[in-house]
């Protein structure tokens, strides 16, 4: 498609998280910046199939880039997997008009928009809006940094009474298909040990640790990515307990807190520029890219290549939880 963008829409896809608000915001003052009409999208791919879309103004972001969760909404679209749902989807958009579409989600999002482009030659922009960090193309997604910040608050109290009471801890945290949340956040609450999917030797290393680590430490604390291949934190526990019963265990699953909560400065900030950069490559004609930040410069990243998580573990990271501990 060649025309002059002239109508854009935003909308959020997948697991929310901290900061898409902020993007949605960007995105909105951006597209009036440069004199778009810009529409929102409610539910992700579910309302573009449906036709919930809606123009937006300045006046309706406001008052949002300090709040959690997403004003869009947000939802995994069964239909939008079929084409006949992705041409209705098209159909809607070209009954607003629409020339071009910004998508704040993780792998999924960038998947559908992916086929999306592929068939209906539409222009599509992405921003990372994940508490996971499983994205290439990006130091860090929108909604980490508070999802980290936020598990640090919790570990932080878990670990007063683990002190107290002489326990070990195991506290599963998010992450169905990535450790990098358990993995910052353990170096960030100075946990004896982490388990994470992508690293299949810190199981064995863990219980090495427990057997043979410091002695003289009261309070210990393992995390547990939920998508580590173990079994999750409450197998884990009953294994620590039958191999070392003199540790009184508890498990904690920290759950959903994480994906909720104001979002950091770090995150806002990110999100603000993303979203400008976004539009503004919309603008110059670009298409099918993921917008990120790596060194405090803009990327832009093809959406195959984003959602290419393997291998992306800093091995310098494990082995500072090791030294540190
Ligand atoms: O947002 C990503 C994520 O937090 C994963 O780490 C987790 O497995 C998943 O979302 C759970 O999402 P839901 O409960 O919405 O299915």
């Amino acid at each position: 498609m060649s025309t002059k963008i002239e109508n854009i829409a935003v909308f959020t896809s997948g697991g929310d998280s901290p900061g898409m608000n902020a993007a949605i915001r960007a995105v909105v003052r951006t597209g009036i910046f440069h004199n778009l009409n810009v529409y929102g999208i409610n539910r992700g791919y579910d309302g573009m199939v449906n036709g919930d879309i809606f123009p937006m103004d300045a006046k309706s972001v406001a008052n949002i880039i300090q709040r959690g969760g997403t004003i869009l909404k947000t939802a995994r679209s069964e239909e939008f997997r079929t084409y006949e749902g992705r041409k209705k989807a098209f159909e809607q958009l070209q009954r607003h008009g629409i020339q071009g579409l910004v998508a704040i989600g993780g792998d999924g999002t960038f998947t559908g928009a992916s086929k999306f482009i592929e068939e209906f030659d539409i222009p599509v922009m992405g921003l990372p809006g994940t508490i996971d960090n499983d994205l290439q193309g990006t130091d860090f997604t929108i909604g980490y940094d508070t999802a980290i910040n936020t598990v640090v608050n919790a570990v932080d109290k878990i670990r007063d009474t683990a002190e107290s009471h002489d326990r070990l801890f195991i506290i599963e945290v998010m992450g169905r298909d990535s450790g990098l949340i358990a993995l910052r956040s353990g170096i960030g609450t100075g946990a004896e040990a982490i388990l994470i999917p992508e690293s299949i030797t810190d199981y064995a290393a863990m219980m090495d640790k427990l057997e043979h680590g410091r002695k003289d430490k009261s309070s210990k604390i393992v995390l547990v990515a939920e998508g580590e291949e173990e079994g999750g934190a409450f197998v884990i526990g009953e294994r620590v307990k039958e191999k070392f019963p003199h540790y009184d265990v508890r498990v904690s699953v920290l759950g959903h807190i994480q994906r909720g909560g104001t979002p950091t400065c770090m995150d806002r900030v990110l999100a603000s520029r993303l979203g400008v950069a976004a539009v503004e490559g919309l603008l110059q004609g670009r298409r099918g890219e993921m917008v990120g930040l790596i060194h405090d410069h803009i990327h832009h990243t093809p959406f195959k290549d984003a959602i290419k998580h393997i291998g992306s573990i800093t091995p310098s990271l494990l082995k500072i939880v090791d030294i540190l501990s």
